[in-house]
């Protein structure tokens, strides 16, 4: 099967296009290729596709930027998954899409479930949050939130830590946010192994709705890092703990926000890894080709 994929470049894009193979095949588009701010763009290449599903992985993902362009991370995050669910509703085609634990408050004592309320409080989270309610008004549509993705692809914060923990002396790093890191590289896999699935449910199908898609457990951003720096022989950098507040980010961030995968579990009996084995095995691949890293 052929999935007609949205974002080439970036981290997700990346690992998807590296985790094809085999009986699917992935069509990545460009923002030169098709620029999401165009709605009418956004539908042609859905309404041209020779495709068996379309797959969203573009994103205005820039968190802070975002409180001073409100405007184009609602364009990027909202308008064109709207634009691009009801082209495929056009075509009865199901349309996954990626979201965020940034739709949370992040004022939580467990891991969030799909049916907690969101109340997102930095622009990027509102606008990620409204695209998730413009896409699934599509019977067919899944929406994946994810959290703290890391991979051997792109910019991410595994492989920024990596490279600050080698040019710095010191590394101060927040020790009061929480959640569940992402593996990009088993979301992926996920995604490819999964679209035939999707590709032949019915409308109903227990398949499409929301889910959350992480690693199994909880930790600090301060843990998170160091579990990766702690892999590299190379690190020079002494690890301070600082505070969230201490950074003065433009955007506020959720100070806790866990995803539970229960669902996800349930309906597709996928098995998370624990955070850290995959966290090692990433910074490992990443020390042992620096060339990778971001
Ligand atoms: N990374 C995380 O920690 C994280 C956490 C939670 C959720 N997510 C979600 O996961 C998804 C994938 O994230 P990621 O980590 O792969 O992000 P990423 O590496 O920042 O990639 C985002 C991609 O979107 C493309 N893009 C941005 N604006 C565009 C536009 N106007 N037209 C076309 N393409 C555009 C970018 O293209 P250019 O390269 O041309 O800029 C880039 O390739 C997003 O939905 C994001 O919200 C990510």
């Amino acid at each position: 099967m052929r999935i007609l994929q949205f974002g080439r470049t970036g981290q997700v894009a990346t690992a998807v296009q590296a985790a094809a193979g085999g009986t699917v095949e992935v069509i990545a588009l460009s923002r030169a290729d098709c620029d999401l701010q165009d709605p009418e763009a956004v539908r042609a290449a859905i309404l041209a596709a020779d495709c068996g599903l379309v797959l969203n992985t573009a994103a205005f993902t820039h968190v802070d930027p975002a409180e001073a362009r409100p405007d184009e991370a609602f364009a990027v995050n909202a308008a064109a998954p709207g634009v691009m669910a009801a082209a495929c509703a056009e075509r009865d085609l199901p349309f996954v899409h990626l979201s965020t634990d940034a739709v949370f408050d992040g004022q939580t004592d467990r891991p969030y479930v799909e049916t907690d309320a969101a109340r997102p409080i930095n622009v990027y989270g509102r606008s990620k949050l409204a695209g998730e309610r413009a896409v699934l008004v599509h019977p067919k549509a899944v929406v994946l939130r994810i959290s703290w993705v890391f991979s051997r692809y792109g910019r991410n914060y595994v492989s920024f830590m990596l490279r600050l923990a080698r040019e710095r002396e010191v590394l101060k790093i927040v020790a009061d946010q929480f959640g569940t890191p992402t593996d990009g590289e088993a979301l992926a896999a996920f995604l490819i192994a999964t679209a035939p699935r999707w590709a032949a449910a019915a409308n109903g199908d227990p398949a499409f709705g929301l889910f959350h898609f992480a690693n199994a457990g909880e930790t600090s951003r301060f843990d998170f890092a160091k579990a990766a720096i702690d892999r590299d022989p190379l690190a020079k950098a002494r690890l301070e703990r600082t505070s969230q507040a201490a950074f003065a980010e433009p955007a506020p961030r959720p100070p806790r926000s866990p995803l539970d995968t229960g669902k996800l579990q349930k309906v597709f009996g996928f098995r998370p890894e624990p955070w850290r084995t995959a966290v090692e095995r990433t910074a490992d691949r990443l020390v042992a080709d620096p060339a990778a890293r971001a």
